[in-house]
Parts: structure tokens; C-alpha cells; sequence
């Protein structure tokens, strides 16, 4: 199959069609067989409950060429599950997690032109997402969905590549009222822009949120979930119901674990305590594993000893070894990776 003609190494995180996306519809109480469609506009109502109510959820994963030239993607099912929960957080139905996955691979494969190559720097990000599509007035769920899968290739999420970035501490809180914040839906998202665009005005590359309770614990950022590294090498993560639960989270977990033979602590993180970890980065699908080189807590600074030039050595290790396994360079656990061809 020959690739499309981009210069993978110098595309960022942006939107950039490909030619199928997958589609499926809801009506009547049940799904219909769905497929792929050359076309990547949706109308709807002006009332659907979308626009209205926010009523979406969504994901994002990624497929990834291997040293050894297959397309594959990462731990499927873990997306599928979580979407599911998202969708019943929202009243929304479930798209069946088995059918998830085949139409992952289905819209991956139909996309393999756009598969950036091995070593290039770049990956195809997969966004599944399902939203109200009938018109409702009252505050009450749509009748009728619609499940899309649209994919994009993409670049590293923060300008500059592996370097370390920037974030602060806000005061603004992420998730959306009413305890959403460990689902992935529209609406936590779209009321953690104000604080993503002041960061960037002021120019930090994102924040760090803090409980809304009690605002003494560390929490995520707008995209992405913490990792530490402590001074004698322990690998703690925050825990918390009110932070997406991050796959590539879980997984550097095991990796830590199992690969690496570290120490892991999934506990309450104070921001008081951040000074004193040697190494912090933000993990997720996008994120990888983006090293932090300095957090500014208001009038405060936090620097971590690994610099703003270079990725801590455990993160690193860390990162080795996860992108490792996605490129096929390091055996996976068993049922970390879905072969698509
Ligand atoms: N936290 C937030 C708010 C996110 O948007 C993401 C990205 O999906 C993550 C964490 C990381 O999750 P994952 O590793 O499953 O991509
Ligand atoms: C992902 O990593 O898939 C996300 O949803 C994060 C988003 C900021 C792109």
C-alpha cells in the first residue's frame, strides 16, 4: 500500500482528513450495522441534543506502523470499555465493546495510507465519539445517536517535540460540575478551554488542576494525567475518582512493575510535596509521555533536577519502553496489541 504524500516528521497535533471514517446510528432502541463513508461532514437538527446539552462522549488511541512493517493499534478494548462508561454516565447508549473494536479496526485499516511509517516521528490518532443527534428541548437524553470514528495522523501534542515543558498550578477548576471529571465527555472538556487558553497566554504549556475540594491534591492536566519519579526512584501516580483514567497510566504502571523493576505508588499526591519528586511528566495517548521541567505554583517555582533540556533517566526508561512495545521493539504483555494487518 503505498503512504500519501506527507512530511510525517514536521506534522503537529492538528486535523488533517483522511479518506474513510466510520459511521453507525442509533434509532428505535438499537444500532444498525454501520460502515464506512467517504464523507466527513455530519448535519443535524438545529436541536439535536449535542448542541444543546452537550450530550457527547468520546476517545482517543492510536495506530502505529512496527519496526517490522505491521500497522497495529494499543489495548483496544481498554478504550471500548471506558467509552462505554463514559455513554452511561450520559444516559447515552453503549456501543457494544466488541463491535468498538472491529470498527477500529475496520476504519484503521480502510485508512492505512495514512499510517505514518516506522521512525517517523508520527502516528495515526483514532477518535472514536458518539453524540445526541435528535432534537430535545427539556433537559432530558436524546433518542437517537450516532457513533463516528474519524482518524488524522499526527505529530507530537506539545510544540518542541520531547522537550520539557512548562505548566502552572490554576485556580480554575477541570472536570464539569456534577463529578464527571473520570469520564471522557464534551463537556469537561469544553470547560477546561478558558484555563487551557489563559495558561497559553501566559505562556505555560498547560495546567495542573487540583481537587476542587480541598485544593491541596494533585489531580491532571486539561489532557493528560501526572506521573512522579522520587528521588529514590519510586514511580507515583496520582490517585483520584475525579481524573480520567488514563491507559497509558495503567500501562506505564505494569511497565514500571514488570519491565523496569520499580517501585509504584498510586496514592493521594499533595502539592506540597511535588518539590521533592526528581522527575514529573504528563502521560496519555497524545501526551506519550511529555516530560515537565518546571511547574510555577503562583508566585513559586518548582524546577526538577532533570532540567528543561533533557527527559528525566527513569522517565526516559519509562518511555523506552512503552513506545517500545507499541513499535513492536519490545515483547508486549499479551493482549496489549490488536494486529491490523
Ligand atoms: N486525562 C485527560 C484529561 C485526557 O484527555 C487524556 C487523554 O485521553 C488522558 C488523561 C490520558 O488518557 P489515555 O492514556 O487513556 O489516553
Ligand atoms: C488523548 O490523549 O487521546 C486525548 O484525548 C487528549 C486530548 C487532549 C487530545
Amino acid at each position: 500500500m503505498e503512504k500519501k504524500n506527507i512530511d510525517w516528521g514536521s506534522i503537529g497535533f492538528g486535523y488533517i482528513p483522511t479518506d474513510y471514517r466510520y459511521v453507525a446510528n442509533f434509532k428505535d432502541g438499537k444500532w444498525d450495522e454501520g460502515q464506512l463513508t467517504t464523507d466527513p461532514n455530519v448535519t443535524l437538527n438545529e436541536c439535536a441534543c449535542v448542541f444543546q446539552y452537550a450530550q457527547t462522549v468520546f476517545e482517543g488511541m492510536k495506530a502505529y506502523t512496527t519496526e517490522d512493517g505491521h500497522i497495529v493499534t494499543f489495548r483496544p478494548d481498554l478504550n471500548a470499555e471506558r467509552l462505554a462508561n463514559s455513554a452511561r454516565r450520559l444516559e447515552m447508549p453503549v456501543f457494544p465493546e466488541d463491535r468498538f473494536v472491529e470498527a477500529v479496526v475496520q476504519t484503521i485499516k480502510a485508512n492505512e495510507a495514512y499510517v505514518p511509517p516506522y521512525g517517523s516521528g508520527a502516528t495515526l490518532y483514532v477518535r472514536p465519539y458518539m453524540f445526541g443527534s435528535n432534537p430535545v428541548i427539556g433537559v432530558k437524553p436524546a433518542d437517537e445517536y450516532q457513533f463516528r470514528i474519524l482518524t488524522t495522523p499526527v505529530g507530537p501534542y506539545f510544540k518542541g517535540g520531547a522537550k520539557p515543558i512548562t505548566i502552572r498550578v490554576t485556580d480554575f477548576d477541570r472536570a464539569a460540575p456534577h463529578g464527571t471529571g473520570h469520564i471522557k465527555a464534551g463537556l469537561n472538556y469544553a470547560m477546561s478551554l478558558h484555563a487551557i487558553m489563559d495558561a497559553h497566554r501566559q505562556g505555560y504549556d498547560e495546567n495542573m488542576y487540583l481537587d476542587s475540594a480541598t485544593r491541596t491534591k494533585v489531580e491532571e492536566t486539561g489532557g493528560a494525567n501526572f506521573i512522579f519519579v522520587t528521588k529514590d526512584n519510586t514511580v507515583v501516580t496520582p490517585k483520584s475518582n475525579s481524573i480520567l483514567p488514563s491507559i497509558t497510566r495503567r500501562s506505564l504502571i505494569y511497565v514500571a512493575e514488570h519491565y523496569l523493576g520499580l517501585k509504584v505508588e498510586e496514592r493521594e499526591v499533595y502539592l506540597d510535596e511535588v518539590k521533592d519528586f526528581a522527575e514529573c511528566g504528563l502521560c496519555g495517548t497524545a501526551a506519550v509521555i511529555s516530560p515537565v521541567g518546571k511547574i510555577v505554583d503562583h508566585d513559586k517555582e518548582i524546577c526538577f533536577p532533570s532540567g528543561m533540556e533533557e527527559m528525566g533517566p527513569t522517565t526516559k526508561k519509562l518511555y523506552e519502553t512503552l513506545t517500545g512495545i507499541q513499535m513492536g521493539r519490545i515483547e508486549a504483555p499479551e493482549g496489549w496489541i490488536k494486529v491490523i494487518e
